[in-house]
């Protein structure tokens, strides 16, 4: 836990959840951090005050990332996009019309728009670069009302995939990960297992493992992302914790 190399990390959501769990367990003495979330709060974190579900939010993260690599002359840049939503949980034919709208942004689009951000604003550089998009068992598996959310997961790890080869070719490249992290005991939980079970079939499945004490503390499955880090895996690898304990 020892670094002094000059380090920006952006995490989406780390204001509650996973992303406060990867706030509060950085690896690196020094590093400057950036929670882009609407709440803020997170303790030693410059916030990027922003509603993502926005596209006009994107361009001011955009900034963000440009101004900051440009002043700091980082040689360790890490964003992890955390931040994501089940809201709203229900059919797609019975759904919210603006609130499934707002899902579909963030889940699908704000992941590939901040993602070719962040590729932009690092490309070139002479630094170690790693963008780390937070995925889900979703993106394999369909979960009945969650349509937007499965779909958004899906679309990121094909993103992955995808730039994973373009920054292969690079040199040096950004390594882009996608990584699931499993059931956890978040907010986002607690939203699942209260929705209805006609709705939600899979709600009643996560009512049983909490109840069986089977939700993952967000501080241990954090601690695992982070050692992805010092971890020999290629540009473009989708993972999943289960697979890396
Ligand atoms: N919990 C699980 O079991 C589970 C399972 C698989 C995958 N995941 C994934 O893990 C990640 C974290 O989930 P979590 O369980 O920690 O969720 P959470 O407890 O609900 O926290 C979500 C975070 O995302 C931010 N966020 C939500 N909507 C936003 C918006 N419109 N603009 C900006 N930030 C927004 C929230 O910040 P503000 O409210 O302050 O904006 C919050 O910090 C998500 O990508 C989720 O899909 C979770």
């Amino acid at each position: 836990m020892t670094s002094l190399r000059r380090i920006l990390i952006w995490i989406s959501g780390a204001s509650a959840g996973l992303g406060a769990a990867l706030a509060a367990t950085i690896p690196f003495e020094n590093a400057e951090l950036i929670d882009i979330s609407r709440r803020g709060g997170t303790a030693g974190a410059h916030h990027v005050a922003v509603d993502l579900a926005e596209p006009a939010s994107w361009p001011v993260v955009d900034d963000d990332f440009q101004q900051r690599i440009a002043t700091c002359d980082p040689e360790l840049v890490i964003f992890i996009h955390n931040a994501g939503t089940l809201t709203p949980l229900g059919s797609a034919d019975h759904v919210d019309t603006a609130q499934y709208t707002r899902n579909v942004l963030l889940n699908s689009a704000s992941a590939q728009v901040l993602g070719h951000s962040f590729l932009r604003a690092v490309s070139g550089r002479q630094c170690e670069q790693h963008l780390i998009m937070i995925s889900s068992g979703a993106a394999m598996r369909p979960h009945e009302g969650e349509a937007s959310y499965c779909a958004g997961k899906a679309g990121i790890d094909q993103w992955v995939r995808t730039v994973g080869l373009e920054q292969r070719r690079r040199s040096p490249g950004c390594r882009v990960i996608s990584v699931s992290p499993g059931a956890l005991d978040t907010d986002m939980q607690a939203e699942l297992r209260a929705s209805n079970p006609f709705e939600v079939p899979d709600s009643t499945r996560f009512r049983e493992m909490e109840a069986l004490g089977q939700l993952s503390k967000p501080e241990n499955v954090a601690r695992i992302i982070w050692s992805l880090l010092d971890r020999d895996l290629e540009s473009g690898a989708v993972l999943h914790v289960h697979d890396l304990i």
